[in-house]
């Protein structure tokens, strides 16, 4: 049989709009994440709604491989922009995913205080040794998006009309940041576009699987240039993404 194509959404904002598209719908679930098995152009499609936040995703993706095998992993919705040349509507394709909530603080005694700014990355995939020992680990990890997953969606980049669709660096953390010079921070430090909460956790576990895997997000907010929360961004990417799944399945 062939080996079915899964599109990842959070939110049913940012998964029922691509899952309504299928044909031949059968819907599943396991736990709290519900699977939606069709049809695209007669290829296998599963639309996945894994719920927010890493711990949802990662779940959701290692159960996914293990009773779909799927080919290949797009996780996709929504995200708040950490470029300021970047606005609401325009999609950043994930060429790196990092996660941001993998940290090691300064070493500070009782009354030192808290210092966020000097916190550094921390690779927890470094080494099979303590993470907080080991220097080698004091780096981010980036999760390399799939040449062939990013060649489909850069031939089909002038179909999406509503902004841009650029390359870049998507970061995730259970963590919603407002402070702009965090942003700034993580912009400078790991070259983060944007920000949401599950790509890192789809890419970590894609990866330990050897699952190709991409991760395409819309811009819904972004706090350094002003765009204000736009939710109908969910369905825009969900077209676009769906032009991108087209294409990637021409070629395979
Ligand atoms: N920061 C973090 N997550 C965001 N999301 C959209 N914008 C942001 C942002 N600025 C996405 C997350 C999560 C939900 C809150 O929306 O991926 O699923």
């Amino acid at each position: 049989a062939q080996r079915p194509i899964m599109v990842q959404g959070p939110m049913p904002i940012e998964a029922e709009h691509f899952a309504k598209k299928l044909e031949d719908v059968k819907e599943e679930k396991s736990g709290d994440f519900v699977f939606y098995k069709g049809t695209l152009d007669g290829y296998p499609v599963i639309v996945a709604k894994t719920g927010k936040g890493m711990e949802n995703t990662a779940a959701a993706t290692a159960v996914a491989i293990e009773k779909y095998n799927p080919i290949a992993i797009i996780n996709q919705g929504t995200s708040g922009g950490h470029d300021p040349s970047l606005n609401v509507f325009d999609i950043v394709l994930g060429q790196k995913t990092v996660n941001l909530g993998s940290l090691k603080t300064a070493d500070k005694a009782e009354n030192q205080g808290i210092d966020p700014t000097i916190w550094k990355p921390m690779d927890l995939m470094a080494s099979e040794g303590s993470a907080g020992e080991d220097p080698n680990a004091e780096k981010p990890r980036f999760y390399e998006g799939d040449k062939d997953l990013l060649a489909a969606a850069h031939a089909v980049k002038e179909t999406y009309t509503k902004g841009k669709v650029v390359d870049g660096t998507i970061g995730s953390a259970d963590v919603w940041n407002n402070e702009v010079d965090r942003i700034k921070w993580f912009h400078t430090k790991y070259g983060t576009s944007v920000e949401e909460m599950e790509g890192a956790a789809a890419a970590q576990i894609a990866k330990a699987y050897d699952v190709p895997f991409l991760g395409i997000r819309v811009l819904s907010n972004n706090k350094v240039n002003g765009g204000t929360y736009n939710p109908n961004t969910a369905t825009a990417n969900q077209g676009y993404v769906y032009e991108v799944v087209k294409q990637y399945i021409s070629t395979v």
